[in-house]
């Protein structure tokens, strides 16, 4: 997507063919900085920290990850402890699973002397697939769009509400969740956004609104407990959220709060659609509350908040008292009965087994 009218995807090979360069995402609203990785070790450290976030980048991120560890290093030996350094980062995202797979997959039969150009190859292709694959959740959840704007009267528009930051800078371009609404604004349907703030970390208020703000998209930010409210008036069409893994009966994880979104849609026949790429599927659970491990961050993010003063300076402030206990579970499920379809580049499935087994059979595993 665009940023400032230049066309800028959230991660790239850097024009000296070896590094990766990537958006700070921690620096956003406020700042564009863009950062240079150029180790398995920091490849790890934008994980962690968060400077890349977001199910698909995670994964990409982490593919580009096991690149660069071979550059140094093309043994087996060094193929292991770059994926244990890389899986150790996120616990609930799968994406970064299957990517750590996909790397281990086409590198462990290739000669040593062929694995940093086979490593580099699939780490562009993972990147390059993660794209098609979001052009093709838009093409099927544009229908879902045109549909609603088809009832409404001349000139109204249509609102959706979405959660966290599913949009490009989660994915390598175009996002999960916003591609659908992407496509629709650039064929010229109204659309209007309800962004949910998002907290602790606000990837609502400070990364879906950048985004939909630099693509021209009418949005306003909400405080995340306001969607119910939203819904009983009438003034939510359909929600669309973003996924990290979704079971193979249907249940979703997405960022804490979903959930709630979730049961007010449901309370109100507000359309509760969650949009996934293929690699966000994790075929070999069944049963998302039990299986699916939740991360809990640290305190600080519920315990503070980050932003910018008058004058221009980038601040955290406390708002919880000292001494206060704090809980940051940063995942919640959904389950697979309050979700009214999932998006995938596929088609529009029920989110039932066999639905998507239907649609991705290469990707089903026994138990
Ligand atoms: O903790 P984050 O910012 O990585 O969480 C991101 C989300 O929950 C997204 O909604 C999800 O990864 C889907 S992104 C296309």
């Amino acid at each position: 997507m665009k940023v400032d009218g230049r066309p800028f995807r959230s991660l790239w090979l850097e024009p000296d063919g070896w590094s990766v360069g990537a958006i700070d995402q921690r620096r956003l609203p406020h700042e564009f900085v863009v950062v240079r990785i150029d180790n398995v070790e920091s490849a790890a450290d934008a994980i962690r920290f968060m400077l890349v976030r977001g199910a698909p980048l995670i994964g990409a991120t982490a593919a580009y990850g096991v690149a660069l560890a071979m550059r140094s290093d093309v043994s087996d030996a060094a193929l292991d402890r770059a994926c244990e350094l890389l899986i150790a980062t996120r616990p609930t995202a799968i994406n970064l699973k299957w990517a750590l797979e996909e790397m281990q997959r086409v590198l462990r039969p290739r000669l040593p002397a062929a694995r940093v150009e086979t490593a580099y190859a699939r780490a562009a292709e993972i990147a390059d697939e993660d794209v098609a694959i979001n052009r093709g959740i838009g093409r099927h959840g544009l229908a879902l769009i045109e549909a609603i704007a088809a009832a409404k009267r001349p000139g109204e528009p249509v609102n959706l509400l979405t959660h966290c930051n599913a949009g490009w800078l989660a994915t390598v371009d175009w996002g999960t969740a916003t591609a659908p609404i992407y496509l629709a604004h650039d064929r010229g349907i109204r659309v209007h956004v309800w962004v949910d703030e998002t907290r602790p970390r606000n990837q609502g208020a400070s990364l879906t609104a950048w985004e939909l703000g630099h693509h021209g998209v009418a949005h306003t930010v909400i405080a995340d407990n306001t969607g119910g409210h939203l819904m009983q008036h009438g003034l939510v069409d359909l929600v669309i959220t973003g996924t990290d893994r979704v079971t193979a009966n249907g249940d979703v994880c997405n960022k804490i709060g979903t959930y709630l979104k979730a049961l007010a849609a449901q309370d109100n026949r507000v359309p509760f659609y969650v949009a996934l790429p293929s690699p966000t599927i994790d075929f070999s659970i069944s049963d998302g509350l039990r299986e699916i491990p939740i991360e809990q961050r640290a305190a600080e993010e519920v315990a503070t908040m980050t932003g910018r003063t008058a004058d221009g300076r980038i601040e955290v402030v406390r708002v919880v008292p000292e001494g206060s206990p704090v809980a940051n579970y940063a995942f919640d499920v959904t389950p697979a009965r309050l979700v009214t379809a999932l998006i995938t580049e596929r088609g529009v499935l029920k989110p039932e087994r066999a639905a998507l087994a239907g649609a991705f059979p290469e990707r089903v595993v026994d138990r």
